[in-house]
């Protein structure tokens, strides 16, 4: 039975407890069905009122949905507004001192910071930007580790009306590059180095090194946060101290008057394509999403919660869940240096314990490798402060689920398994907590005002039971408005005339059970999940055959117990084919070759060396035999479209 099979034969199911309920921001089913019919019969309006009730305008819209011009679609479009201030100065008047973040180094070392100072670091830090010529609607790129820095950098881009491009320090080099050349940046924002699992790792060199590669000219300036203080290469005429900018600097800086369609951010994710797709987010939208999201599906209460989202702010969750969504509400929450496992896997469980955290939100595979190396750690630590857990990346396994339903949510917590995307911004699919009663392994049902659909090849809505395309129907707020510099790939990849041009087409396929509960079955396109993140098949086999040895070379996606999807490699080398010491050796060469070119997370995990490639007569790599293979099961399928079948003995 397959994975998808089994989650579908899960019928337990987790009412919300009458306490959670009574305390809930959307209190019971008949308030979740309440708002999704008033989103069905009045769409704008819905949205209207929500963007009135949470978003500080300085200049109210009239306007709500347009498209006319679709699939470009434009919300609140005559409204004016600045995040940052929605972030940040909105709450001084009340909370001056409250904390802001709790920020926790890798070593342990704790810093909390208030939102006046949060504040003044962020206008201090948006002065720099301006004295350095950044302007409204440039970009600026932020490589940077886990760190206050990282959010306080965002939110003076925000401040500004700059569009950031945050590049996930995992990328090496080469990835970061191309990312500056595409969104052709002004400057770049960095760090001597990052501190993980007591290892420091340079990102500064990698910086100087992607500037090196053609095409960059673009940057005139290269911020330099100071992390270790180890030694960096320095160009005097480039490079600024993070501290050295902000010297001078005045604690007070006027944020932009932004419109609401203005591009807050772009973030670069991966396609079926080799190059990296820049997805662009509005400003209102996007904020809008974040708040909704906050308050229906993490039940945020601003006074009483600290919030606690372990994703890094390379990815779209530590955008919308680190940097704009807790602050936005005026939060308190944790944000964190280093790894899970270090100095031990109970690092998470005792950080929850000393912020008495009370929102815990993290991915499967996280949880599974925790599992692994320390399932009984949870119990030593008190996690009282705990009411609400979330989870997202990917489909979460069942046992999972049930262990940090049990262990760590002490059977207390309402899980919020959430799907949604880089391009959705914000949660699409999910439990709102104290309404909808949950499913190990399910994401349960949309956010009132998401109109979600399982659909067939021809865009007809397909009944429960039947897998399909997961669809949504309507334009939402937080959705991508494009992609950058390629208007025509966002129609393409996004709205396909095959199902009529104006559907959001995610990329996953998925299942209603007969309670209408989606499952997430995986992706539809050539992209894999490994731990948590999106890879696409193409960049990793671009990134190979760019080596002078390899000839030809096909990735595929294998099961793999704690990262979800492991990353096969077939490669056929321009020489003979390498057998024993020999493939060992060529096969380190070229993971550490696709760990220069993309970053460690795309190294594959195996590589098996072929004369050739499985190929049908037209010349076509037949992958679904490659995924056979992978998975070490015998090939039962006809292979008889297949130009060398004596290929599939030398690949097992
Ligand atoms: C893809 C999006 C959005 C945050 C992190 C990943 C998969 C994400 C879930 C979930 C099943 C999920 C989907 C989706 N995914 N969350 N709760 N259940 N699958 O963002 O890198 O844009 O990847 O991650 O396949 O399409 P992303």
């Amino acid at each position: 039975m397959s994975h998808i099979e089994s989650v579908l034969h899960e019928n337990r199911s987790f009412p919300p407890s009458s306490e959670f309920t009574a305390q809930a921001n959307v209190s019971g089913i008949a308030a979740y069905q309440a708002l999704t019919t008033k989103a069905a019969t009045d769409y704008e309006g819905y949205w209207a009122d929500l963007a009135r009730q949470h978003i500080s305008w300085e200049t109210p819209f009239t306007r709500i949905l347009d498209e006319t011009n679709a699939p470009f679609y434009r919300w609140f479009d005559d409204g004016y507004l600045n995040v940052s201030y929605n972030c940040i100065d909105r709450h001084l008047p009340a909370k001056a001192d409250k904390t802001a973040l709790i920020f926790e180094a890798d070593d342990g070392l704790v810093t909390r910071i208030s939102y006046q100072q949060l504040h003044d670091r962020v206008c201090a830090f948006a002065n720099a930007l301006i004295a350095q010529g950044v302007t409204k609607g440039d970009r600026v790129v932020i490589y940077m580790p886990m760190s206050a820095e990282a959010v306080i950098a965002m939110q003076a881009c925000a401040r500004i009306g700059a569009i950031h491009s945050v590049v996930f320090g995992g990328f090496s080099a080469k990835s970061l590059h191309e990312r500056i050349v595409d969104a052709q940046a002004k400057l770049v924002i960095t760090a001597d180095a990052g501190m993980r699992g007591g290892r420091a790792t340079s990102l500064k060199s990698a910086v100087d090194e992607a500037l090196t590669l053609g095409g960059t000219e673009c940057i005139s300036r290269v911020i330099v946060y100071q992390r270790t203080g180890q030694e960096v290469n320095w160009h005097e005429s480039r490079d600024l101290w993070w501290h050295d900018s902000v010297a001078d600097m005045p604690n007070t800086c006027e944020p932009a008057r932004m419109n609401a369609e203005d591009p807050l951010f772009i973030l670069y994710t991966s396609g079926s394509t080799g190059t990296p797709k820049g997805v662009q987010h509005s400003s209102a939208g996007y904020l809008l999403g974040a708040i909704v999201t906050m308050n229906m599906v993490f039940d945020a209460k601003a006074d009483t919660d600290v919030f606690w989202c372990t994703a890094d702010v390379g990815w779209i969750t530590g955008h919308t869940y680190v940097t704009y969504g807790p602050l936005a509400m005026g939060m308190t929450q944790v944000i964190f240096e280093g790894v899970p496992t270090y100095p031990d896997a109970g690092r998470f469980w005792k950080m929850i314990q000393d912020h008495r955290v009370t929102t815990f939100y993290t991915a499967p595979t996280a949880i599974r490798s925790l599992i692994k190396l320390g399932g009984e750690l949870p119990r030593q630590y008190d996690l009282s402060s705990l009411r609400l857990l979330g989870s997202v990346g990917e489909p979460i396994n069942p046992e999972a689920w049930m262990w940090y339903h049990q262990e760590v949510g002490q059977s207390r917590c309402p899980i919020v398994d959430t799907w949604w995307q880089t391009e959705t911004g914000s949660n699409m699919i999910a439990p709102l907590p104290g309404a909808v009663a949950t499913k190990p392994g399910s994401c349960t049902l949309p956010i009132p005002g998401i109109i979600a659909d399982v659909v067939d090849e021809h865009g007809a809505s397909l009944p429960f039971g039947q897998g399909g395309y997961l669809v949504i129907t309507r334009p939402f707020p937080s959705l991508l408005r494009t992609l950058w510099n390629n208007p025509e790939r966002y129609k393409k990849s996004y709205f396909p005339e095959e199902l009529g041009g104006k559907v959001y087409l995610a990329g996953d396929s998925a299942q209603r059970d007969t309670d209408g509960y989606y499952w997430i079955m995986g992706r539809i396109d050539d992209v894999l999940n490994v731990s948590g993140h999106r890879l696409g098949t193409m960049e990793i086999e671009s990134a190979l055959v760019s080596h002078p040895l390899v000839a030809e070379a096909a990735i595929v996606g294998k099961p793999h117990d704690i990262k979800g999807e492991a990353i096969v490699a077939f490669v056929v080398l321009k020489g003979e084919r390498p057998q024993g010491a020999a493939a060992k050796e060529i096969s380190d060469t070229l993971r550490n070759w696709v760990g220069q070119e993309i970053g460690a997370i795309a190294k594959p995990d195996e590589i098996r060396f072929g004369d050739n490639l499985p190929k049908t007569r037209s010349g076509k790599i037949m992958r679904r035999l490659l995924r056979a293979l992978a998975k070490g099961e015998t090939i039962t399928q006809d292979v008889s479209t297949l130009e060398n079948p004596a290929i599939l003995d030398q690949l097992k």
